[in-house]
């Protein structure tokens, strides 16, 4: 199955189009690019999808991206011409995107709903340990359509380390821009591992952004989650809850808020399938700060100037977006939170995240380090791992269940979107008694 793709202006007054074959990320008007796809896509492509968990042989049918490559098929690429998609997919050898959601018995409990009605899905599952991977196979498949030989990224580390992976498994060049001192030790030291070139930025996550947007300017190809071709990949991470369950959405779909890349992914995907008739109910979105760095719940939530920012047909309030953040410079506000890998003040993915939210009648909460500690704690109780931006999303359900906004008979999904890496994080919580999941150490005595 071929299918024509092109790039367009998410603004429905804008909705200017630019060929695939660009290396752009903006439009011509200043507001983020979609990938449009021409046609409608029949619902029996999902016995294909799972027909496809039998591999034989076939690593892009292994790979949890590349298993519905049919929706997220930019490249215009015959989808059953294995000998023409295998030259042009990028995959880490069919590794990325094998998750799907789990029950976790006593994270359910600590949210206080049944078992079998909240699920997580450990996207740290992932070969370079975070949900990066699902995005960086497709927009590194972009990339070499466009014969890149360097990709760029700012991160506040699991995007570096995946493009690191990914980019020093195909031989393309990775450099990356990271917050000097910001990022958790084992995220950078996957950067070293995998031979990126590295730039420490003085500042915050913002500001290496800043540097690796106005590389992209002067034609360097950017891996961070404006990059359109990126988000296709994300997309998967949706489909593989739907297909868990039957394409029979959950109620919540729950996650922590950075930049607002998986936001934006997921809205779409669940957009999508709307739009072809695959799914006829609409699972609502909860988008989680850390409440360190909550630009987007207190701009969502009217908190700033008592004005809700919302997605408005595409009519964003821009006036609003950047009093807001004259404000933060002014009082020199800094985002600040040790879930470091959200400690994002300005998302730069703020309108597609409203359409998402928009679409799904979603909400927006926050969640403070301490409560994203305990949830890391009980997670791993349950035999997982997750970071502790991951863990926002226990933390924000069972804040949500306390306050009968998820009610108990609703069925949600939690996306754990990284693998610890930050191992000094879960020894000093475990050791320190005053802790609700402390674990010190005994010492033993030989007698
Ligand atoms: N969770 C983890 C583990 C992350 O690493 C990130 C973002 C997010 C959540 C936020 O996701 O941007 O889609 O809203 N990390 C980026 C990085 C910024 O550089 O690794 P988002």
């Amino acid at each position: 199955m071929k299918v024509k793709a092109r790039m367009q202006c998410i603004i429905p007054s804008c909705s200017k189009r630019y060929n695939i074959n660009e290396m752009r990320t903006q439009c011509d008007c200043g507001n983020l690019l979609d990938i449009k796809y021409e046609g409608n896509f029949s619902k029996k492509l999902c016995e294909i999808f799972y027909d496809r968990r039998n591999p034989r042989g076939n690593i892009f049918n292994e790979s949890g991206v590349w298993r519905f490559r049919e929706l997220i098929n930019f490249i215009n690429e015959d989808s059953e011409d294995y000998d023409e998609y295998c030259k042009v997919f990028v995959s880490f050898d069919g590794a990325e995107g094998r998750t799907r959601p789990y029950e976790m018995i006593k994270v359910a409990k600590y949210v206080d709903m049944p078992p079998g009605n909240v699920f997580f899905q450990p996207e740290g599952l992932n070969p370079s340990g975070s949900f990066k991977d699902n995005g960086i196979s497709t927009g590194l498949t972009h990339a070499k359509m466009l014969g890149v030989k360097e990709a760029i990224c700012a991160s506040t580390g699991n995007t570096s380390a995946s493009l690191a992976m990914y980019a020093a498994n195909e031989g393309i060049k990775a450099t990356i821009y990271v917050p000097k001192g910001k990022i958790a030790p084992g995220k950078l030291s996957q950067a070293f591992q995998f031979s990126a070139d590295i730039f420490q930025v003085e500042g915050n996550f913002d500001d290496a952004l800043q540097v690796v947007l106005e590389k992209g300017a002067h034609g360097a190809y950017i891996m961070n989650s404006v990059n359109p071709f990126r988000l296709e990949g994300q997309k998967t991470i949706i489909y593989r809850i739907l297909e868990y369950f039957d394409w029979e959405p959950p109620d919540w779909i729950v996650f922590p808020r950075g930049n607002m890349g998986n936001c934006s992914a997921f809205g779409k995907a669940i957009m999508e399938l709307y739009k072809w008739g695959w799914i006829k109910k609409i699972p609502r979105f909860v988008s989680v700060d850390a409440a360190g760095a909550n630009t987007f719940f207190k701009m969502y939530n009217g908190l700033y100037r008592d004005k809700p920012l919302r997605w408005n047909g595409g009519e964003v309030n821009d006036k609003l977006i950047h009093s807001y953040y004259e404000y933060l410079d002014k009082e020199r506000i800094k985002p600040k939170t040790s879930a470091t890998a959200i400690q994002i003040g300005r998302p730069v993915n703020i309108k597609k995240g409203l359409r998402s939210l928009d679409f799904t009648d979603g909400i927006s909460t926050q969640v403070t380090d301490k409560e994203m500690e305990d949830g890391v704690a009980i997670v791993g109780s349950n035999g997982f791992d997750c970071e502790q931006a991951s863990a926002a999303c226990v933390a924000a359900i069972k804040q949500l269940v306390k306050d009968e906004i998820i009610r108990k008979d609703d069925k949600v999904v939690g996306i754990l979107t990284g693998r610890l890496k930050d191992a000094q994080m879960i020894v000093s919580y475990r050791s320190n008694s005053k802790n609700q999941f402390a674990n010190p150490p005994k010492t033993y005595k030989r007698t």
